[in-house]
């Protein structure tokens, strides 16, 4: 019996789309069983709790890949990460169940390859490349291969997360994008993107502000949330040292310093003040990526 914890991510950063993400500290872990017979699953939202379940889809894709049929799989969840609103729910899912399928069915598969199929299992890496490695991850495809390279951070911020009451499909999210965009657009988020990699890393967090301001997705998506717009500007003016759509939305992920302790009370009272019934939590860096713990004489133990 292995239990996989797999940390939340948020992807995209503003305006680096499709291609880069951060773990945070927030966790889903799942249990796998492999049983004498039947598909056994639990733990998840009442609807998810089928054979149309992501974790056990998953699994079924890359047991195919690796050519192992289990008798039985027994999956039992423990979800804290939020379904649907941009913090790396399904990519979560998609992880768990490929990481489960390759310790059932003895490890036949790398951390590369496991990336590789998670990776074409959910059509972007900038969720999956995080959530396996940790820490801040550019991440490309090529074809079906996959690229990433893990950043070295100046660990000097927090996040604070601000999500709806609502949910957004990424389907939905990337269905508002559009076909092309101006040579003008491309250039702005390129020149931010270098901005934003180098200011992470070296701690220039006074050009954050304008490091994450994106043309390519965030415009389109902010339509589809109500208080975007307000809420985004309040953020810069309570002291936020930047702010951006969180993955496809429709959380709005504000970064503050590590020691600012005040940003988190004054965010939450205006959202309060102006009724918006939003979960604010406040979230730091995860820089393990996914965890695996072996159950060995009736105790979990760590074995990666
Ligand atoms: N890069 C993806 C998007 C993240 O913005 O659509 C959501 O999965």
């Amino acid at each position: 019996m292995y239990e996989v914890k797999i940390p939340a991510t948020s992807a995209n950063l503003g305006p680096g789309f499709d291609a880069l993400g951060i773990a945070l500290d927030l966790y889903n872990s799942y249990i796998f069983e492999e049983i004498d017979g039947g598909i056994e699953i639990s733990g998840f939202e009442e609807d998810f709790n089928s054979l149309e379940n992501l974790v056990y889809k998953s699994m079924l894709e890359t047991f195919e890949i690796i050519g192992y049929q289990p008798r039985g799989v027994r999956i039992v969840a423990e979800c804290q990460i939020p379904m649907s609103r941009g913090l790396g729910s399904s990519a979560a899912c998609i992880l768990g169940g490929v990481i489960g399928a390759n310790l059932l069915a003895g490890k036949p598969l790398s951390k590369d390859e496991i990336f590789r199929i998670a990776t074409n299992i959910e059509g972007h890496p900038d969720n999956i490349a995080p959530a396996l490695f940790g820490g801040f991850v550019t991440s490309i495809m090529e074809g079906d291969e996959v690229y990433y390279n893990k950043i070295d951070l100046v660990n000097g911020i927090k996040f604070v997360a601000l999500i709806p009451d609502f949910t957004l499909s990424t389907k939905a999210a990337r269905e508002v994008l559009p076909k092309s965009i101006s040579y003008e657009d491309g250039v702005f988020n390129v020149g931010r993107v270098a901005l934003l990699i180098s200011t992470l890393q070296n701690g220039r967090y006074d050009l954050l502000n304008y490091a994450l301001k994106d043309r390519l997705h965030q415009p389109y998506r902010g339509k589809l949330i109500q208080g975007y717009e307000e809420i985004f500007s309040k953020c810069e003016k309570l002291g936020a040292l930047g702010v951006y759509l969180s993955g496809a939305g429709p959380t709005i992920m504000a970064i503050v310093e590590k020691n600012n302790n005040t940003f988190f009370r004054k965010i939450s009272n205006y959202m309060k003040l102006k009724k918006f019934n939003w979960n604010i939590i406040e979230l730091s860096l995860n820089l393990s990526g996914a965890l695996i713990n072996k159950m060995v004489n009736s105790r979990m133990i760590n074995i990666v």
